[in-house]
This record gives C-alpha cells, structure tokens and sequence, in this order.
C-alpha cells in the first residue's frame, strides 16, 4: 500500500532516489542531482546513497547490518522510489541490483512493495540504458512496485550533456525530468483513487 501517511502529513509525494553508480562524477547521480532541483511542489526527492551497502548475504538478513536496516526504513517511509542507473553490461549495475535484493529481505518484509517507482538513466552509448531500464521493470514486478510507464527517460550520449562542472545543461533531458516528475504525481493520484 502506499505511505498514505506521509501524504496526510506534508502534502507531497516522498521519493527516495537511487543512484546505480557509485562513480564520484558519475552522470546518473548528475541527473538524480538535477531531478532534486526541477522536482514539483508536490514532490520531495531524497536521494538515498547504497555505497555503504554490504554485499547481500543471506546469512545476515535476519539481523540485519545497521546501514540495511537504515535503508529500508527510508524505502519504507517513502511512496515511491526513482531508480536512476548506468546500463552494465547490457542490465543493471550490481551495486543497485544489490540494493534491491536488501530493501526486499527478509520474506515478507520486502520494503519496496506497493511503491511507486520511476525509472530513468543515461549511457554513454546510444542505446541510452534501454536494456537496463526494461531488466529493472522486470525486477519491479518480483517487487510488486506499481512503475510509471512514460515518459521514459533514456539519455544517450550522456558525457555531452553535462557540463565541466556536471551541472546538467542539455534542456531536452531536463524537460524529460520534469516530465517524468510530474506523470509520476499523477500517477499517485491515480492510484490513490
Ligand atoms: C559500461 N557502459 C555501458 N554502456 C552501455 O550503454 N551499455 C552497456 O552495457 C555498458 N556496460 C558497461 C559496463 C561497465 C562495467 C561499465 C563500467 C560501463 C558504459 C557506461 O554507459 C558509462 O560508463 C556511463 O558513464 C556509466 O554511468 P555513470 O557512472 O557515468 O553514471
């Protein structure tokens, strides 16, 4: 179920953000960043770091490692989730793919269930994260996440559109942001309906 909670407290939709790579100038934290700065009145955007994220091991998921039991908790707290990743090898990173596999242990106290979720991503070649972005939305429904569908945000070519600093500048990706932020507001009251 969602947080309705957290919506009755501050009006606003609460995303937590979840960058894939954990490259220091890494792109796709660069557009979660530039997500924070155009998200909607209605939306707050946390961004959530999964750097200090043992590597999942079962052995631990009963007691669970502090930073996990952390993680959940924020995943938990929010209504919806917006995965931002680099395409590795033709799928998601392994570091968001171990995130995953925490936030949804132990058995039956997956945190991500009933979420809202939101996908974008960027590569440096043209396919744009599309394979990724589409191994993710299979993930989501092990997750029982209610993913938005469009706009789909695929940034090809990514290493241009920020610049030296990493401020992103390309206006077309950041209408795609905007976009996507305000579908996903609608998308919550949708489903709230
Ligand atoms: C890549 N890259 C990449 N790009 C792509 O479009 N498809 C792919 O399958 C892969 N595979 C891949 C594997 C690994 C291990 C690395 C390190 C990189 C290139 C990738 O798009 C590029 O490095 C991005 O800049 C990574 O995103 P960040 O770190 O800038 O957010």
């Amino acid at each position: 179920m969602l947080n309705q909670n957290n919506m009755i407290e501050n009006n606003k939709i609460k995303v937590v953000g979840i960058s894939g790579s954990l490259r220091k100038d890494s792109f796709n934290t660069g557009l979660l960043q530039a997500a924070v700065a155009l998200a909607p009145a209605e939306i707050e955007l946390e961004i959530s770091e999964i750097g200090q994220l043992p590597l999942f091991n079962q052995d631990f998921e009963i007691n669970l490692p502090a930073a996990v039991q952390e993680f959940k908790n924020k995943i938990k707290a929010a209504d919806a989730v917006l995965f931002v990743g680099p395409e590795y090898n033709y799928s998601i990173s392994g570091v968001l793919k171990n995130a995953i596999d925490w936030g949804s242990r132990p058995y039956g106290d997956n945190s991500f269930k009933g979420k809202l979720a939101a996908i974008m991503g960027g590569s440096t070649g043209n396919i744009a994260t599309a394979r990724m972005q589409y191994h993710l939305r299979q993930i989501l429904v092990a997750l029982d996440m209610h993913p938005l569908n469009r706009p789909e945000v695929m940034v090809g070519a990514i290493q241009e559109k920020f610049d030296i600093e990493g401020n992103l500048i390309d206006d077309y990706t950041k209408n795609k942001i905007s976009e996507m932020l305000s579908a996903l507001v609608i998308w919550s009251k949708r489903l709230k309906i």
